[in-house]
């Protein structure tokens, strides 16, 4: 008996062993990455490997069904889930259960100047991604704010590189904790939208490495898991199979190890993307963003047949599948197929907090005059005037329209809506001025007599009001703040301008509530005592501004973009046409590297408001700074300490920034560069002390010639200020 037991046993070990041998690796989700991904390759015919490089669906790409191997779902996009598209084409499916959270847009976002919230962002979105089954969100976006036309400012991080960097890799971090992968786009150069998929871009090389990258390369250090080439051009080769941007720096110099996603129809040449890094193909032909052709299929992508066919003939190397096959692969594993993740969550009310979080320390207070003896702003919601509210943005759907960052919101908080649920019946409410429907490319005109009629109805409630809240700015129609075409003017459209010097002549109390993601003109700025910058906050937007016009919330914002007084400060507009918008669809940035406020300090043309800025209902004093040395060498650092005080009467945050001046240098550079920020807290009263650590990588620029980031030996300054233009304290130190 005991011997037949313990063959019996063995019997059963040997099976349970032999089976647990030939469970495949690629299968087991605790197996190296790595090991998963060549065991899968091993396994795959040609077909199936090229079956992984092109879409499937609108939004899907292709797994590898015979083993199992599952598909990859992906979505719009930065600001919250898109809603369901059909799989074919891009009409709405018609869910019921696919409406979601509005999260701020990035812009907002880059203006909170806090990284925490930034991963709360990243972390929060991609549980509504995981609830709604997607894989791939397609986000966010890092392309520099270079001029205020651009039509789609509003989803990237704005004007400098390093704030951008520093917010950008927290998002990724926070989305990809989830088994989500973000998808950081429009890589490269996709600054403007106008003729968007086939301007030709040409720049220096410190232009591209200073001002351009370094927000992308952030996100591949935080090791991002794909990335999305854009529609233009750079040096004469569309981006999303160029052989520079995606194989030397990319791939190359970079080490990313993911996958590259074109922008849908961004690919135009089957060898060139098979040679040039490109991993799959989304969007072309079958009613694509491209209109190539009709009666194409999937199977008719660059990346499909005609590829199958190049690597057959042997006109391109067998080695570039695999290495697309191998990072796909890579990306379905720490993804669709990753069993570790989570179920996700909806609307919730996590989600809610989130997203009032980030607009609370998104509005930024760019102006508070005082009227009589106190600034305008706050508003007491102890006071019993009438308070009345203007503006068609007051009740403005704004995460509609704009493109593919548009979003089906399940519960949109308008600004009237909070002012009501805030002041009671103290509110009152005129349209002022009429900004018609949400077009995708097109405009619609509103008739001269409406916007009259709308303005005077809303002049002679003024008369009647204690305080004017105009909740004004640009919205998400076409030629607006919106994906495809870039705006026509700076100025305020919808006859806002007539409509502010109109009510500011009857009313001295007007608080300007400016809801875009973009600077705008203000000839009239001297008329209006209060200003707040309130962007696209989403759900909880109004709330949010609510609780900062009351002074729930103290504003903490801090522009993430100059204001210039007109166009042509701005330095992409300075040089004309051959800069902006290119002549015969190619363009120079001859700004180079002085974006932003690097043109505004070495052109010495100031900001209308100045990168950095943002007001507070507090006040902040800057102490002396304690340097640790006045030297720095090549393997050193010092640290900056600088005390912070509130000396006013509420809670505050503060952003303490600091930015470095190369007094001389070989190359020009501009007058200041932003190398550090510290969001702090403090009560009436209270100090802290900010220290900031400062490395020689902090003082080098992009050498060209050698192709190196150098520093040079000399006097160097770091500014400390609250804006780039308001330094509070300026420490000297030498590099040696
Ligand atoms: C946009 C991308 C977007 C894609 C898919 C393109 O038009 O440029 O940002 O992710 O469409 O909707």
């Amino acid at each position: 008996m005991k011997i037949k037991s313990l063959v019996l046993i063995g019997c059963l070990l040997s099976v349970s062993l032999g089976s647990v041998a030939t469970t495949p690796v690629y299968l087991d989700n605790n197996a190296p990455l790595e090991d998963r991904v060549e065991d899968a390759l091993s396994r795959m015919t040609l077909e199936e490997k090229v079956a992984l490089c092109h879409a499937i669906g609108k939004f899907a790409s292709s797994g590898v069904p015979r083993l199992g191997i599952k598909e990859i779902w992906m979505s719009d996009g930065p600001h919250g889930v898109r809603q369901e598209i059909n799989f074919n084409n891009w009409g709405a499916a018609g869910w019921t259960i696919d409406s979601v959270t509005a999260f701020p847009a990035l812009t907002a976002l880059a203006a909170t100047w806090n990284p925490m919230l930034s991963e709360l962002y990243g972390k929060s979105l991609g549980e509504e991604a995981l609830y709604r089954e997607k894989d791939v969100m397609l986000g966010p976006g890092v392309n520099i704010y270079r001029t205020p036309l651009n039509g789609r400012n509003f989803e990237y991080m704005g004007e400098d590189p390093y704030l951008a960097s520093v917010m950008v890799a927290p998002y990724v971090d926070g989305m990809q904790s989830n088994g989500v992968a973000a998808c950081v786009k429009h890589y490269a150069l996709n600054n403007q939208e106008k003729w968007r998929g086939s301007t030709d871009v040409h720049l220096s090389d410190r232009a591209l490495y200073e001002i351009y990258l370094p927000a992308f390369k952030s996100a591949v250090d935080a090791g991002v898991w794909s990335v999305m080439g854009s529609y233009n051009k750079y040096n004469g080769q569309h981006a999303c199979h160029n052989e520079r941007l995606l194989m030397d720096i990319l791939k190359g110099e970079w080490g990313f190890d993911g996958v590259v996603i074109t922008d849908w129809g961004g690919a135009h040449d089957t060898k060139e993307a098979a040679l040039n890094g490109l991993d799959i193909e989304m969007g072309s032909y079958t009613n694509g963003l491209t209109t190539e052709g009709e009666g194409f299929t999937y199977n008719d992508y660059y990346l499909a047949a005609p590829y199958l066919a190049m690597l057959k003939s042997g006109e391109v190397p067998m080695s570039t599948i695999d290495d697309k096959a191998r990072r796909v692969l890579r990306l379905i594993f720490r993804t669709s197929m990753n069993s570790n993740k989570g179920f996700g969550s909806l609307t919730t009310p996590e989600h809610y907090e989130a997203a009032k979080a980030i607009g609370d320390e998104a509005i930024v207070l760019m102006k508070n005059d005082k009227v009589g003896k106190e600034p305008l702003l706050p508003i007491s919601t102890q006071g019993k005037g009438k308070i009345l509210v203007v503006g068609d943005n007051a009740v403005r759907l704004l995460n509609e329209g704009g493109g593919s960052s548009e979003l089906k919101a399940r519960d949109m908080v308008t600004p009237l809506q909070a002012m009501k649920d805030t002041y009671g019946d103290r509110v009152e409410f005129a349209q002022g001025y009429m900004a018609g429907r949400s077009m995708y490319n097109r405009e619609e005109i509103i008739p001269q007599n409406i916007q009259d009629s709308l303005r005077n109805q809303a002049v002679e409630m003024a008369k009647e009001a204690e305080i004017v809240v105009l909740f004004g700015g640009l919205n998400k129609n076409g030629f607006q703040d919106t994906e495809s075409t870039d705006r026509k003017e700076y100025g305020l459209p919808f006859s806002q301008p007539e409509l502010i010097e109109a009510l500011t002549a009857v009313n001295p109390n007007v608080v300007l509530v400016l809801l875009s993601g973009n600077a705008v003109e203000m000839p009239w700025i001297n008329k209006v005592p209060a200003i707040l910058q309130g962007w696209y906050l989403g759900t909880m937007g109004g709330a949010s501004l609510a609780s900062v016009i009351s002074g729930e919330v103290n504003p903490s914002g801090k522009l993430p973009f100059s204001f210039p007084v007109k166009l042509t400060d701005n330095g992409a507009h300075y040089y004309g046409e051959a800069s902006y918008p290119g002549i015969d669809q190619s363009q120079e940035y001859m700004e180079d590297i002085f974006v932003g406020y690097r043109w505004h300090d070495t052109k010495k043309i100031p900001a209308l408001f100045p990168f950095g800025h943002g007001l507070s209902y507090t006040t902040f004093s800057y102490g002396k700074p304690v340097v640790s040395s006045s030297k720095m060498s090549a393997d050193g650092s010092i640290t900056v300490t600088v005390p912070v005080t509130n000396t006013g009467n509420v809670e505050g945050k503060e952003v303490v920034q600091l930015y470095i001046q190369d007094v001389k240098s070989s190359l020009p550079r501009p007058i200041k560069e932003l190398k550090g920020f510290e969001k702090i807290s403090l009560k009436p009263g209270e100090t802290t002390n900010v220290v900031f650590n400062i490395t020689p990588n902090d003082l080098k620029f992009f050498e060209p010639e050698s192709h190196q980031w150098i520093a040079e030996p000399g006097d160097f300054k770091a500014l400390i200020g609250t804006s780039s233009t308001d330094i509070k304290t300026t420490v000297p130190f030498k590099f040696v």
